[in-house]
């Protein structure tokens, strides 16, 4: 492998799937591509949590399903676990590393996990540069986001300090860690660190169509977009043919996705977590369905795949607007 290969990989994947824990698993990741994704990102794993062989993260860290080009995102901040963890996805078949300095949620921050790793500089500088020099031929890449509070917003910072100590490309979700996912993200910082840096920097951030995402590289700059909340329910949000369909059109298009996806949990996942999955995932494809408030609370009381596709099977074509589209 080589490091170079990430322009090639991103200029071929304009616009993917943004990794979203618990739900950009291996079934999802492969609708996501079937539906005209880039190559995606799983979601993040916890180097502690990998280290110690903990189940769920070995089996986020497999990649024997052929998704072409996997991004590996690993969660931590201590060398001890993070650079054997960068090593083992290496070794599992990750193609590129990336490494997590985004997430808000209390629990990790506090653990000085995720975005707290943009508050302090010259510590991740140096977690980097470890892991850099662990796996030199592959790609390494991180997610930031603008900083970690309106007061203290330093994406320019750190993705200089990146490219400094060798990070291949960088991906910048323009809020704080205090806004967590609400108010707007402010695309121009993305263009600020295009700006910075040579490497290539993705966007994301409030990208809800093919459409969006043009429009976020030409005010931007980026090499490439990440769709991620537009995504859930939404996996044809990459393809431009189910753009170009009608009602009835769009109808086939996502019954035949949705039951795609539900077979592909089912064979994935063992049965209890395949019904949670599928209600899960449904939730999110329902939100449009005529009669959706019906099947959503029927959804919510199944125990199992087969009672999940029952409900699936009553959903009903929509009546031209009375989709909500
Ligand atoms: C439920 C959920 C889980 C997420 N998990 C991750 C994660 O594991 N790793 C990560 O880098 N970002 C994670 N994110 C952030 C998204 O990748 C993305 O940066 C964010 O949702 C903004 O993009 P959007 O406006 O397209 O949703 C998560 C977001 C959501 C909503």
């Amino acid at each position: 492998m080589h490091r170079e290969s990430i322009r090639e990989w991103l200029a071929a994947s304009p616009v993917r799937l943004a990794p979203m824990a618990s739900y950009t698993n291996v079934p999802f990741r492969q609708v996501a591509v079937q539906c005209g994704s880039g190559f995606t990102t799983n979601e993040e794993i916890d180097a502690d949590a990998l280290a110690r062989d903990n189940a769920r993260a070995v089996r986020n860290a497999r990649t024997d399903v052929d998704l072409g080009v996997v991004a590996m995102q690993l969660l931590g901040c201590t060398e001890e676990t993070m650079v054997p963890s960068a090593l083992r996805l290496v070794e599992e078949g990750a193609d590129i590393v990336d490494i997590n300095m985004g997430c808000p949620v209390q629990k990790i921050v506090k653990r000085g996990k995720g975005a707290a790793l943009m508050r302090d500089v010259p510590a991740t500088a140096r977690l980097l540069t470890s892991i850099r020099n662990a796996i030199p031929d592959t790609p390494l890449t991180i997610k930031i986001r603008s900083g970690w509070s309106e007061e203290h917003q330093n994406a320019v910072e750190v993705a200089r300090m990146a490219q400094d100590v060798g990070v291949d490309a960088i991906t910048v979700h323009p809020r704080t860690r205090s806004q967590q996912y609400t108010g707007r993200a402010p695309w121009d910082v993305i263009a600020d660190v295009v700006a910075a840096v040579d490497i290539p920097v993705t966007g994301n951030g409030d990208v809800k169509s093919l459409h969006d995402a043009r429009r976020m590289m030409e005010q931007t700059g980026c090499a490439s977009v990440m769709i991620g909340r537009a995504a859930l329910g939404r996996p044809w949000v990459f393809d431009p043919v189910y753009e170009a369909l009608d009602d009835a059109g769009r109808f086939d298009y996502e019954t035949d996705v949705v039951s795609r996806h539900l077979d592909l949990m089912e064979s994935y996942f063992p049965r209890v977590e395949a019904v949670l999955q599928m209600k899960k995932h449904l939730m999110y494809y329902s939100r449009t369905w005529a009669g959706a408030r019906l099947l959503r609370g029927e959804l919510f009381d199944l125990k199992t795949t087969e009672r999940v596709r029952e409900v699936f099977s009553k959903r009903v074509r929509p009546i031209g607007e009375a989709a909500g589209r």
